[in-house]
């Protein structure tokens, strides 16, 4: 489905990330971890379109992706939750996932997909009317989920869906991923907190400073000696 080939970018002068490769599958959930600053974030930005790329090309569905508009991305089925949510927090919850569908091409997905949120997240049914920056962190970042759903996505991306939740609350967060990923959406998620995001995903890739410096099958990636030394301290 995304099919990232020797991509290279950065800001200015800045070099960013060097000839990066990544695919990710039909139905599949891909993590991509790696520490502060090692360029995750710039990666869902140059798929969103936002970051343009220096060298190299990037396939969705057999379609050259730097080729389609920001704007028309959300057309082609790619929903992005940034980094912090961004989430609106002077609009109500429901506005908020009135948002989601703000494209003319799934304004008719909004009612179906309104039930399904708020089945989904009871806590946002409740709280329908309240204004989305009275939530805490965890609830904005179901809101976030959520309005990214709203138009039936073919990939998903989330950078740091569990950054500055309690532990307790990054359980769910993840539980709550895993749910969505049983809907046959494919994800990329990129994450600080490996174990967490290898745990619930099929593949994975490393990332430092720019380079992917190991990839594969999660299970086997948590269990490499390595990745257990440098990232999970065991
Ligand atoms: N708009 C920008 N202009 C200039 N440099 C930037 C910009 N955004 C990011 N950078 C730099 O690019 C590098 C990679 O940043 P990026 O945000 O992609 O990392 P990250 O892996 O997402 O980090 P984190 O885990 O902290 O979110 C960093 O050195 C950062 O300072
Ligand atoms: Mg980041």
């Amino acid at each position: 489905m995304l099919k990232i080939e020797n991509v290279s970018a950065g800001y200015g002068d800045l070099k960013v990330l060097y000839n990066v490769s990544l695919t990710v599958n039909d139905g599949e959930v891909v993590s991509l971890v790696g520490s502060n600053g090692a360029g995750k974030t710039t990666l869902l930005r140059i798929l969103s379109g936002f970051v343009p790329i220096t060298t190299g090309k990037i396939e969705y569905n057999g379609k050259d992706l730097c080729s389609i508009k920001t704007f028309n991305k959300i057309n082609q089925g790619i929903s992005h939750i940034p980094q912090g949510r961004g989430i609106f927090g002077t609009l109500t919850i429901y506005e908020n996932l009135l948002t989601g569908t703000f494209s003319k091409k799934y304004r008719h997905l909004f009612n179906k997909n309104l039930d399904s949120s708020y089945k989904m997240f009871p806590k946002l049914y409740e709280r329908r009317n309240q204004l989305a920056g009275s939530l805490s962190g965890g609830e904005q970042q179901m809101l976030a989920i959520a309005r990214a759903l709203m138009i039936n996505p073919s990939l998903l991306m989330l950078d740091e869906p569990s950054l500055g939740l309690a532990p307790i609350i990054v359980k769910d967060m993840f539980n709550i991923i895993e749910t969505v990923a049983k809907t046959g959406v494919s994800i990329l998620l990129v994450e600080q907190n490996l174990k967490q995001a290898l745990s619930i995903a099929d593949r994975g890739y490393v990332l430092e400073t720019g380079n992917i410096v190991m990839e594969g099958n999660a299970k086997e990636l948590l269990a490499d000696k390595n990745i257990k030394e440098a990232y999970l301290g065991i």
